[in-house]
């Protein structure tokens, strides 16, 4: 949500911003704008819609300057508009804002301003930014920054520019991501690495509260108390490549054929000489492990789709209560949290703005916080007291896949781990289940070479109105996010039920030629769901059954089958997620929507 862009150096800065704005597209943007000072002072365009309208204009009417400041916002306070764009300027154009975040206090400062003759030009929080920094300028934009902090309250990622000093910009950071790009004679402010990467490797995050003063030749951070902080950057190790399309049509599909990867690096890369795994990021002890009477999960969207999928895993292998919560709702409902309770957040981004605060709730009630995150000195990794990172490289498509499957395999190591600790589990069964595990990878990189059956069914389900998912036990977690995965990108309304709750009532919403998506993988519940899938049936449904290899009952039953291999029950929902984002996929190519950055969605959502 919000990109963010800042550059100061020798190159030419609308090339570089534009560039790095690119790269940003995937955090989901209705506007963007670009400020750069030179031999013509403050130069500046703004359009709503895509980065693509700011680029042509900017073909014409280029920008020249070595420093500058661009932004693709995501609105909140104000329809997407021309006006709402960033960046807002103070009234002379002198001084120029962008923003990521909320300004919670806005209205307060804004009444301020007015009085003061301040004018509006934007219905924005952002803009009182920018007459706040107008109000205390005296020629020393550090300080003012300094000043501008200590007034405004909510979340944000800052970054100011003035005309009279065009060899410096700062950046304001407090709960919306930043990080520093360290370059040669130039220097980077951005909010996520893909957008400085083409330059430099060496980044480092900035911290709540902290504010940087930037120019060509030195980045200075300054924390709270506008102490000097010595920040240790950290080498990028991935390419630019890994966060491109590679050659495929869609980011979507690129990172649905990187997941047997991602399975196999995120295992592989904690596995000792003698086969154990081995979680090198959680410090969590047998004695930790043997107080804690309960888990939460707490996530939002997929990653807590994959928080209810690891419930089954911890619940049948450790033994151990799980409870799954939605981020937003959890720290509302005063939960059972205490000194006894492992919480476990989920966070594909680890920026999440619900997730995050529902993680400083459960720490403040004194619960132990375990992190699956996918990007490395996220806020939610740097929060948390133990980390385990999916390697499932950097996810641009707004609709998570490889994310939640290296989530899965998280919690099925994270399972295995507790209940070796706490002797739920026989040596034979846990060296069987870590087997089965790794080889997931390479039976899906089999499966991911043939995807006409989920073309087919693509073309059955495209002009329908909307869809059902079924499934029993864990099958049904497997159904909501193959809903979730339909509905974000094809807008076709699509909903999961659980299989046998149909009847009491869901069912009346079944006519002639409804689809229904049935997944049935789990052995011991075959004849229930076929059962259920009659029911649907009975009353004129379509059914598509997603099943294990040789379940000849579930094709007796349903008009399509799509077989997944079969492996360990607890495992399926590795493999059968699958067919559902490429029926996603191939659904929303045939309508002609854009896959990757879906209306109105963001691929970080950093506001509550
Ligand atoms: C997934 O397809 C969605 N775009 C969304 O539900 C996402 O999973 C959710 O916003 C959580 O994001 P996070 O994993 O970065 O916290």
């Amino acid at each position: 949500m919000c990109g963010i862009v800042g550059y100061v150096g020798h190159s030419n800065a609308q090339q570089v911003i534009i560039s790095g704005l690119e790269k940003l597209e995937y955090r989901g943007y209705d506007s963007a704008g670009i400020a750069v000072i030179g031999k013509n002072g403050m130069e500046s365009a703004k359009f709503k819609g895509r980065l693509s309208v700011l680029d042509n204009y900017l073909k014409d009417h280029p920008l020249e300057g070595n420093i500058g400041i661009g932004h693709t916002r995501w609105a909140t306070h104000g329809v997407p508009s021309d006006e709402n764009a960033h960046p807002h300027f103070n009234q002379d154009k002198t001084i120029a804002v962008i923003h990521n975040g909320i300004i919670e206090n806005y209205l307060e400062l804004k009444a301020m301003l007015l009085e003061k003759g301040y004018q509006f030009r934007s219905q924005t929080d952002t803009e009182v930014v920018a007459h706040l920094f107008d109000l205390y300028y005296d020629g020393d934009l550090l300080k003012t920054a300094f000043k501008v902090e200590s007034e405004i309250r909510g979340t944000y990622a800052i970054l100011a520019i003035h005309q009279d000093s065009p060899h410096e910009f700062v950046a304001l950071r407090c709960e919306a991501p930043l990080v520093i790009g360290y370059g040669k004679g130039e220097n980077f402010v951005a909010s996520d690495i893909p957008a400085v990467l083409e330059y430099t490797r060496d980044v480092a995050f900035l911290e709540n509260g902290e504010i940087a003063h930037v120019t060509a030749d030195n980045v200075v951070v300054y924390n709270t108390k506008h102490e000097v902080v010595r920040k240790q950057p950290f080498t990028v190790e991935w390419t630019l490549d890994a966060a491109t399309k590679g050659g495929y049509d869609h980011f979507m599909l690129k990172e649905i054929h990187e997941q047997p990867q991602g399975i196999r690096d995120t295992i592989n890369t904690r596995m000792d000489a003698k086969g154990y795994i081995k979680l090198d990021d959680i410090k969590l002890t047998k004695e930790d492990i043997a107080k804690f009477d309960k888990i939460y999960v707490v996530a939002c969207g997929t990653a807590f789709h994959a928080g209810c999928v690891g419930k089954y895993a911890i619940e049948k292998l450790a033994r151990i209560p799980v409870m799954c919560d939605i981020a937003s709702e959890f720290r509302y409902q005063d939960p059972f949290v205490d000194d006894k309770t492992l919480v476990i957040v989920v966070s594909q981004s680890g920026e999440t703005a619900d997730t995050l605060a529902a993680l400083r709730e459960a720490k403040r009630k004194g619960a132990r916080i375990l992190s699956i995150t996918n990007v490395v000195g996220s806020s939610i990794a740097r929060e948390s007291d133990d980390v385990f990172y999916t390697w499932a490289g950097p996810e641009v498509a707004v609709a998570s896949t490889k994310a939640y499957t290296t989530q899965l395999v998280a919690f099925y190591m994270i399972a295995l781990n507790l209940a070796l600790a706490k002797n739920t589990i026989n040596e034979k069964h846990y060296f069987e289940l870590i087997d089965q595990l790794k080889q997931t990878a390479d039976i899906l990189e089999e499966m991911l070479k043939d995807d006409s059956r989920e073309k087919e069914v693509a073309g059955l389900i495209k002009d329908k109105a909307a869809l059902f998912y079924l499934g029993r036990g864990v099958d049904m977690q497997t159904a909501k996010e193959m809903a979730l995965k339909l509905k974000e990108i094809s807008y076709i309304y699509a909903e999961s039920f659980a299989a046998g709750e149909l009847k009491h009532g869901p069912i009346a919403l079944i006519e002639n030629g409804t689809p229904v998506i049935a997944v049935s993988t789990q052995s011991a519940m075959v004849e229930k769901m076929v059962s259920n899938i009659q029911e649907v049936k009975a009353r004129g449904a379509y059914v598509i059954g997603i099943g294990c290899e040789g379940d000849s009952l579930l094709a007796s039953v349903c008009d399509k089958v799509i077989y997944i291999p079969r492996v360990d029950d607890l495992l399926t929902p590795l493999l059968s997620v699958v067919p559902g984002q490429l029926i996603a996929y191939h659904t929303t190519c045939m309508k002609g929507f854009d896959v990757d950055k879906p209306r109105n969605l963001a691929k970080s959502v950093t506001v509550e």
